[in-house]
């Protein structure tokens, strides 16, 4: 079992790469337990790099990381947990994933296990069960035994995605989860995330599907320009102003009439020169 929900809060995060310009400036961020918390913003804006802060991979040049458990719970800064305490709270899907080479499905979900095993001994029949149960939530168990490298896009990420599920940590950061996904596994696998959320986890998903956060996100953070632009609902972020502005004019943002939620296309219509004529 997971231990106790746990949040996970970045406050004034200044980050930039060695020799280059600032990518992040006072930055704040809260993944909270019973949450689905998705973040979006442009291509380069940040999102992976802010993410692997919060996962405690790269170190901010200013502000803090700090998880907070429970109610009347301690403040603790990420930095000074374990690294097996830090995996066994925070569970970290990267953009770009590979896992070492020739091994099977259940190999690869087997390893989400490791911060719950001792070096000494092998994988339980515990551990068995959960992996089984992960492969059976991602609608993967078919593939157990098949090479990784052998599957699909989609079906790797799926095999990924098990593995995380498998770690059960408290918070799952996942760097665009949905990819190589069809439509009928991305929606699967969202409301999984919003029952995972709804049951204690604290989950942040980054995404460039701006209808599926518009969809499942319970709170969005929008990075663009080295700051948080906007948070909250998806009717608040939402908006064909601030996603305009963060995305460029060329999106339109509209409503869908049966549930309301924000919609966003790619605009169709191309930009005249000024006075509309050619
Ligand atoms: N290790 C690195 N060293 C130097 N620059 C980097 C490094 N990683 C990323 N960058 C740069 O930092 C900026 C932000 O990268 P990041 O991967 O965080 O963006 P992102 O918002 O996740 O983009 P995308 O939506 O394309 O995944 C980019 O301009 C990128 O080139
Ligand atoms: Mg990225």
């Amino acid at each position: 079992m997971q231990d106790a929900p746990i949040s996970l809060t970045a406050q004034d995060v200044t980050f930039h790469y060695a020799g280059q310009k600032s990518l992040l400036e006072d930055v704040h961020l809260s993944v909270e337990p019973g949450a689905l918390t998705m973040l979006i913003g442009p291509n380069g804006a940040g999102k992976s790099t802010l993410m692997k802060i919060l996962a405690g991979l790269l170190e901010a040049a200013a502000g803090t990381v700090q998880i907070h458990s429970g109610p009347g719970g301690r403040q603790r800064d990420l930095a000074g947990l374990s690294l097996l305490a830090r995996a066994r709270t925070v569970a970290y899907l990267p953009q770009e994933v590979l896992p070492p080479g020739g091994h099977t499905v259940q190999e690869v979900v087997l390893l989400g296990r490791f911060p719950h095993q001792r070096w000494w001994t092998l994988p339980g029949e515990r551990d068995r069960k959960i992996v089984d149960e992960a492969l059976e939530r991602m609608g993967v168990a078919h593939l157990r035994d098949r090479v990784f490298e052998s599957l699909s896009g989609g079906e790797q990420q799926s095999v990924l995605l098990a593995g995380i599920l498998a770690q059960q940590s408290s918070l799952l950061l996942l760097d665009e989860p949905g990819r190589g996904l069809d439509v009928h596994h991305l929606a699967t696998f969202s409301q999984r995330l919003k029952r995972l959320a709804r049951a204690g986890r604290g989950i942040l998903c980054i995404t460039h599907d701006l209808n599926l956060a518009s969809r499942f996100a319970d709170v969005i953070y929008l990075l663009s320009d080295r700051k948080i632009r906007a948070r909250g609902r998806p009717e608040q972020v939402l908006t064909q102003a601030l996603v305009a502005e963060s995305y460029g004019s060329d999106v339109e943002v509209t409503r869908d009439a049966r549930s309301g939620l924000p919609v966003v296309l790619p605009g169709s219509r191309r930009q005249e020169p000024r006075g509309g004529q050619r």
